[in-house]
């Protein structure tokens, strides 16, 4: 089977090597993908916005499955499009990832099919916006109902932070159209986890759980970023626990959506809190988790191409999904002045080869003269395997310490949560 991923970033670069591994799969493609992913997939300079030009590229090159990695082609309904050309798709409609573009529509689902989540209200208003906060109290949550690439929530400890979050949203505009609309939720607390599972309209897969470190400094200090740093699996995510997210979360979601008539096809990431009442959704995603992927995939022992086609043609069935005992660290290193600003063009030192345990994917690189450099907020994710956590971490951190970039900020202690449910 010849497939094309869409994206260009970490969790694509993981993707396309999965899939060249799969036996499922003769070739891949990735659109536009990046100089890191060369040896594995054939890169085609287009541009996803371009719908016509690339379903015209996918037909001459008799492409049979496209898999869609990040939120933006598909809330503007890319998947639609392809699947209207008759080509298989992993990634949801533009209707179905309207649960990740859109936090109120996510919301309102979840009230409406009691899956559990923290209670909210939705305001266009500031006064009333206002009032709300009053009457709940801190610490609560601000959310911009529109895609704002990770930075559109705000975690307000004080009343004041919280109204000073709304005016910036309702009345400064600072998220554009994104952040007309707001979603004001109680504070959940607890420890996060992410599950992304397989769905193929109907039938739900879980994968082996995981967790981000979603601050940029270590302690979990410092504004919000796109993820520094995950592993897989997360203990903190007991088999008791994936049973009740499994039977609470995913699967009546997935029958909300089609009950919706907006049956949801391709990888549903469920952002967890384990709260002392069970596990509450903090959010769904369209997509696999970016660094997520980069741990979880690497430890998938099944074909990661049938699969995904069996979702694409609504076939899916949970024995297609088996893991490799063990586990994986990731650490993302990010360029100077992540998550505010980030660097363009630094060089980048150090071996970036795959060995048999380490894997080097590129979140942010571009190739000149000979070198990769810097070209994102974040670089690299580097990604250590191991037959524990801790061997997984060492493993990572070794690579890590031979890489070099100028202002190169990473986490020191990914994965550290983990051992207090290890003990
Ligand atoms: P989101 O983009 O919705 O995932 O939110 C980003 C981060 O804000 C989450 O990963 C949580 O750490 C935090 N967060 C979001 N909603 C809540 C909530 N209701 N209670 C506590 N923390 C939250
Ligand atoms: N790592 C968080 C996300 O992909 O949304």
């Amino acid at each position: 089977m010849k497939v094309c991923v869409i994206g260009s970033g970490g969790r694509e670069h993981t993707l396309v090597w999965k899939l060249a591994q799969s036996a499922s799969v003769d070739s891949v493609y990735a659109l536009p993908g990046s100089q890191a992913m060369a040896d594995v997939a054939t890169c085609v300079a287009l541009d996803w916005q371009n719908f016509d030009e690339v379903v015209a590229f996918l037909q001459k090159e008799h492409i049979e499955l496209v898999v869609i990695g990040p939120e933006a082609p598909l809330v503007a309904g890319l998947a639609d499009v392809v699947r209207a050309a008759g080509i298989a798709v992993f990634g949801p409609s533009k209707a179905a990832a309207q649960l990740e573009g859109s936090k109120v529509f996510a919301k309102d689902l979840m009230k409406k099919y009691n899956i559990p989540t923290a209670a909210y209200g939705v305001f266009s208003d500031v006064n009333k916006a206002n009032a709300f906060i009053d009457e709940t109290g801190a610490p609560i949550v601000i959310k911009a109902d529109g895609l704002a690439a990770g930075k559109g929530v705000v975690v307000a400890m004080t009343v004041a932070e919280a109204k000073a979050a709304v005016a910036d949203m309702l009345s400064a505009n600072r998220f554009g159209d994104a952040g007309h609309t707001v979603v004001i939720e109680e504070f959940m607390a607890g420890e996060e986890a992410s599950l992304l599972a397989f769905v193929d309209g109907t039938t739900v897969v879980p994968m082996i759980s995981s967790q981000d470190h979603k601050r940029i400094f270590d302690g979990d200090k410092g504004p919000n970023t796109g993820g520094m740093g995950t592993y897989a699996p997360a203990p903190v995510m007991t088999k008791d626990l994936l049973d009740e997210a499994y039977h609470t979360i995913l699967v009546p979601m997935v029958q909300a959506m089609k009950a919706e008539g907006m049956p949801y096809v391709g990888c549903l990431y469920a952002g967890l809190m384990i709260t002392p009442e069970g596990p509450k959704v903090v959010e769904f995603n369209a997509r696999f988790g970016d660094p997520e992927t980069q741990v979880v995939l690497p430890l998938l022992a099944s074909d990661l191409g049938q699969i995904m086609l069996a979702c694409a043609t609504g076939q899916l069935t949970a024995d297609m999904v088996s893991w490799q005992a063990g586990s994986a660290a990731c650490v993302i290193l990010a360029s100077k002045g992540y998550p505010e600003t980030s660097h363009k063009g630094d060089v980048i030192e150090g071996d970036l080869q795959f060995t048999d345990n380490t894997l080097i994917f590129h979140s942010g690189t571009s190739f000149n003269n000979g070198h990769f450099e810097t070209a994102g907020g974040r670089v690299l994710g580097i990604v250590g395997l191991g037959k524990d956590l801790q061997s997984a971490l060492d493993v990572a951190y070794g690579r890590v310490r031979n890489v070099r970039f100028e202002g190169c900020q990473y986490r020191k202690d990914i994965g550290q949560k983990a051992f207090a449910h290890l003990v």
